[in-house]
């Protein structure tokens, strides 16, 4: 079965623009990044629209659909109402290069800021031995395609730019959380305190746990429940830990 849809793509850069209207004709099957392809054959051959496996699995086609972030390959155009238009728009958060594509070189920012897994000493990769409930909980997080429809919806950089140096997102707050949970990853002995700097480098304390985040994810990671609130609890029970708080005033004194 064909029909054919109205849809309303923002055209633009970072000087301006607006959404344009067009008609497009839709198949059975098909996805929102289909469209976007039948538009640049036949009516828009530069619109700018970034994508690679059409998969749902290398992140690259991030945009918001009737103002909701998601994948454009993994929207079906069933889930649409037909009759109503389909407004296409790029990523809120992240600067616009052209049309639907964004700059999100602010995630990679982010991303160089958090260290990386510390080997612990005296154990050769080969030799690292743990419980299968711990690779577990890092699989969750592995699954993360880098789509950063997380970091997009999140409100607390979604419409506040003066947040973004102090605030990492929740994709890379879940790499810190995943690193502290790690059993052997060996930061502290390198005087690498994870769960502070979560508070004081990457922004644990803005989050308040809304879960806007967890709902978008295309994999289905529980960002907010699995991660980021473990991570809360960890980063204040050492805070308030007496024996921590005995050490601190301590040394203080000495
Ligand atoms: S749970 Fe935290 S990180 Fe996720 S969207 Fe809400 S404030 Fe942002
Ligand atoms: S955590 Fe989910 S929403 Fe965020 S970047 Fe990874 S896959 Fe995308
Ligand atoms: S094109 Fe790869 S996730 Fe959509």
């Amino acid at each position: 079965m064909s029909y054919l849809a109205n849809f309303r793509v923002w055209r633009g850069d970072s000087s301006g623009g607006a959404l344009e209207p067009y008609e497009v004709e839709v198949n059975e099957g098909e996805v929102v990044l289909d469209i976007v392809h039948r538009l640049q054959a036949t009516q828009a051959p530069d619109l700018a629209v970034r994508w690679n496996c059409k998969a749902g699995k290398c992140g690259s086609c991030s945009a918001e659909v009737n103002g909701r972030p998601r994948l454009l390959c993994m929207t079906r155009m069933s889930t649409l109402p037909p009759d109503e238009p389909v407004t296409i728009t790029p990523m809120r958060t992240f600067p616009v290069l052209r049309d639907l594509v964004t700059d999100v070189s602010f995630n990679y920012t982010k991303a160089r800021e958090v260290p990386s897994f510390i080997p612990p000493a005296g154990l050769k990769p080969g030799e690292y031995r743990m419980q299968q409930a711990d690779v577990n909980r890092s699989q969750e997080f592995r699954k993360c395609i880098e789509c950063f429809l997380c970091q997009n919806t999140c409100h607390v950089v979604r419409d506040h730019e003066e947040n973004k140096p102090s605030f990492s997102g929740p994709r890379f707050l879940m790499r810190v959380a995943e690193l502290d949970m790690h059993p052997l990853d060996a930061a502290e002995d390198a005087g690498l305190d994870r769960k502070r700097t979560a508070q004081e480098e990457h922004g644990l304390g803005m989050c308040n746990i809304t879960k806007c985040c967890t709902e978008v994810c295309p994999e289905h990671i529980k960002i907010t429940d699995n991660a980021l609130i473990p991570l809360k609890e960890r980063a204040v029970d050492r805070k308030y830990d007496p024996l921590v708080w005995l050490g601190a005033k301590i040394s203080r004194r000495k």
